[in-house]
């Protein structure tokens, strides 16, 4: 089977958050499986170059011709298609600066879209699949239904969108459809035309055969009024082509036995050396004292927006320095949140540590040294720290929702068994009775330890994911 997939991030090329490890691993994951997968993304300001040569590339938008170019990179098993244009790409973000999108987000995603399609249009062999992410792809099946409508390398692929988080709409005033080229005859409530402006991720809903999710609990969550965001009813009317298949992690990418960033590697049956990773985590914050690496250290790293619950912790944070417990925080965003989390650590010298910035190699110290994770989303569609620290021994509190529910498991007291500490109310007390509930928990060395274990030994590689991918794509599963 042929794929192309589309996407406006990709590890290791560009990242923000979880799609772009997802756009990186589900590919090799169906490379495995023996299907062929080729990637087109943005070259990005950031995104790391080698000597591969470019080629020109005509994307018309509109009544605009771009000169743009593309470069192909062969990522184990995947080829990345990297589309370079400066005036779109060559900025100091991705999608905007300051809190403000970039004005011309509209075209800037239309540009990716067309300009996709544009490459695989000019190859030699047809496409099975074309599967897109996001928002910022959600006209490349709208395309596909009109300008490629019968281009022979497309014609026949079959569309798959994948909503990895309903939250961000891609909406634009209307005025843009004649500018991109895509006539008012766009303008329908059947079509682009979302609460009267147009919405790219309504392209994607409305024009793929098969549409997913990235959790079951979230397929199941966006047909409803909380958490739908303006799209429940939509999605309501596609049920039957809606499916949810949980997103793996990178096994190789994530393994505490060899992550190059840890202090001392460990595994299942070496967890006492994680204390060298938790040692080495609290130095580096200038936390290190023998009370601090007594307590139980608690770690997130996160995009700091309202999704991932920091309003709730914004009304603790009076409570969190009186807890038995360091925290370290590594995350990047809303200035309100990067300022609280600043403050805190400011006034809490020995007992809260702040880096605002994006840091792979600390994310990766931070999962394996902390020994609970905190993420109280207010909606989750997946998330994929929780199973990146359930992998490192380390205990995720969580809220019940999204793709947090369908993966931690909460703690039966009554048996012992479990992999975190799950609370249901988005408030801050529902939140602190967890987090004190884990607290307590920690001083049970041998409970601990076993729900240690047991989160490390949950499967959550990519392989069965890949192939329900596969699976929604139309093909049989070998
Ligand atoms: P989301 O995509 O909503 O941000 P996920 O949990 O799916 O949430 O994925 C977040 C990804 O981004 C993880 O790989 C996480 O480690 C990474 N990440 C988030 N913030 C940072 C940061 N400040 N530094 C390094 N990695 C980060
Ligand atoms: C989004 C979601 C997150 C998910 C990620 C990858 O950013 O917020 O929950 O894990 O996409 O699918």
């Amino acid at each position: 089977m042929r794929v192309l997939m589309v996407a406006s991030e990709v590890t290791p090329f560009s990242k923000t958050g979880g799609l772009a490890d997802v756009t990186g691993a589900l590919p090799r994951a169906l490379a495995r499986l023996g299907h062929t997968v080729d990637v087109v993304v943005p070259a990005y300001r950031d995104t790391p170059l080698d000597e591969s040569p470019r080629r020109p590339l005509n994307v018309t938008i509109g009544s605009t011709m771009h000169a743009a170019e593309v470069s192909e990179h062969l990522v184990s098993g995947v080829r990345i298609v990297l589309l370079h244009h400066d005036g779109f790409f060559d900025r100091a973000s991705l999608y905007g600066e300051g809190g403000e999108d970039y004005a011309d987000n509209a075209e800037r995603f239309a540009f990716l879209a067309r300009g996709a399609l544009e490459w695989a249009a000019s190859g030699t062999e047809p496409y099975d699949v074309v599967h897109t992410h996001d928002w910022q792809t959600g006209l490349v099946p709208v395309l596909l239904r009109h300008a490629f409508a019968s281009h022979p390398q497309l014609a026949q692929a079959t569309t798959v969108h994948t909503i990895h988080n309903l939250a961000y709409q891609g909406t634009f005033d209307a005025s843009w459809l004649p500018r991109l080229g895509l006539g008012w005859g766009m303008f329908r409530p059947d079509a682009l035309e979302f609460w009267g402006r147009v919405s790219y991720l309504k392209g994607g809903i409305m024009f793929s055969r098969r549409i997913t999710t990235v959790s079951r609990r979230y397929a199941v969550e966006v047909q409803t009024e909380e958490f739908g965001c303006g799209f429940d009813g939509i999605l309501k009317t596609r049920a039957a082509d809606l499916s949810g298949i949980l997103n793996g992690i990178d096994y190789d990418e994530w393994n505490p036995a060899t992550d190059p960033h840890l202090a001392e590697p460990f595994d299942a049956l070496t967890l006492d050396r994680k204390v060298a990773t938790k040692r080495a985590l609290l130095d580096e914050f200038g936390l290190l004292s023998p009370a601090a690496l007594e307590r139980p250290l608690v770690g997130l790293v996160s995009r700091l927006v309202d999704q991932k619950g920091f309003d709730l912790i914004a009304g603790l944070v009076d409570v969190f320095p009186t807890l038995p417990a360091t925290f370290v925080l590594l995350g990047t965003g809303d200035k309100r949140y990067e300022d609280m989390w600043r403050t805190l650590a400011s006034r809490y010298p020995d007992q809260v540590g702040a880096r605002i910035g994006f840091n792979e190699a600390l994310a990766h110290r931070v999962e394996g040294g902390a020994d609970l994770f905190l993420m109280p989303s207010r909606f989750e569609p997946c998330g994929l720290n929780q199973m990146y620290s359930s992998r490192y021994g380390t205990l995720p509190v969580v809220r019940a929702v999204g793709g947090l529910a369908d993966t931690v498991e909460n703690l039966d007291v009554a048996t012992g068994l479990g992999t975190g500490f799950v609370f249901d109310t988005y408030s801050p007390a529902a939140l602190l009775e967890a987090l004190q509930w884990a607290l307590d928990t920690y001083r049970n060395r041998t409970l601990w330890r076993a729900m240690q274990v047991a989160g490390m030994s949950k499967d959550f590689s990519w392989d069965a994911s890949a192939r329900e991918y596969v699976k929604v794509y139309g093909w049989p599963v070998a």
